[in-house]
């Protein structure tokens, strides 16, 4: 389902500058600044399609959250969609990509956050929340705790749309790692770490996350699935790649 407003006014060109190859590199895993520019606004009308296919419509939302905003490649395709009585906010755990935003993208409200909640919002201030490529780095501990932060923060009715390592992953985990790809089946759950723990950082992209749905769903307890679009049957897409994207609604 097309929304073509949308894609209209997504077709107007966006103030914010395209970051550094670097900064591009630590949140997307490329240097290519016309890939990254060309996504924002892409990203953007994805979000806002896979919403209205599952009867969300994106214009009753008045404070919005890009959780893991990285530097701003969402935040800033909504330049156009939104207005001045809308909230945008946006956090990171690094604070080089959050001066990114907050030096580039003033129609956002940016700040550094832990890695760990709480966020600086107040309960049910929120009307819809995203994540996108990032339960797919946390901790369970920090997974458990995000999900349960996603429900104090999201008002009743309001609505979280989250991406994560599911369908199209298992089989390569499987592949790659037997161990990894049991502890998915028994658990519904793995972490994975590239490399060393001690030469990188919680919530790095060295550490990929694997969930199954059944175990998303126990997760987002307080919210009911209103769809989920399985990475094998929708991807690769702008938002996620071949992650699955569940959208779920507070109860
Ligand atoms: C793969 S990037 C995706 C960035 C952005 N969502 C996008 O789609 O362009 C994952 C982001 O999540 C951030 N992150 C990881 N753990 C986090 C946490 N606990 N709280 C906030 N941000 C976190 C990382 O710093 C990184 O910017």
């Amino acid at each position: 389902m097309i929304d073509t407003q949308a894609t209209k006014l997504l077709q107007r060109e966006l103030s914010t500058a395209v970051p550094p190859g670097d900064l591009i590199f630590l949140v997307n895993g490329h240097r290519d600044g016309a890939n990254y520019a060309a996504s924002r606004g892409a990203t953007v009308l994805n979000i806002i399609n896979l919403l209205t296919a599952a009867g969300v419509d994106y214009r009753n939302f008045r404070s919005l959250l890009d959780f893991g905003c990285g530097c701003g490649r969402i935040l800033a395709g909504w330049e156009h969609l939104i207005d001045g009585s809308t909230k945008l906010h946006g956090f990171d755990i690094n604070p080089t990509l959050i001066e990114f935003c907050q030096k580039n993208i003033p129609f956002a409200r940016t700040a550094v956050s832990s890695y760990f909640p709480p966020l600086p919002l107040a309960d049910g201030s929120v009307d819809f929340a995203y994540a996108g490529s990032v339960w797919t780095h946390l901790s369970l501990p920090a997974s458990m705790q995000w999900a349960g932060e996603f429900a104090r923060l999201i008002a009743t009715g309001g609505i979280a749309m989250v991406s994560y390592h599911g369908s199209y992953f298992a089989p390569t985990l499987a592949q790659n790692s037997k161990e990894g790809s049991q502890q998915l089946e028994e658990r519904g759950f793995y972490l994975h770490l590239h490399g060393s723990a001690t030469d990188t950082f919680d919530g790095s992209n060295h550490y990929a996350t694997f969930m199954t749905s059944a175990f998303m769903r126990q997760l987002f307890a307080g919210f009911e699935v209103v769809r989920i679009y399985p990475g094998v049957s929708h991807g690769p897409n702008p938002f996620a790649s071949y992650q699955d994207i569940a959208i779920l609604r507070r109860i």
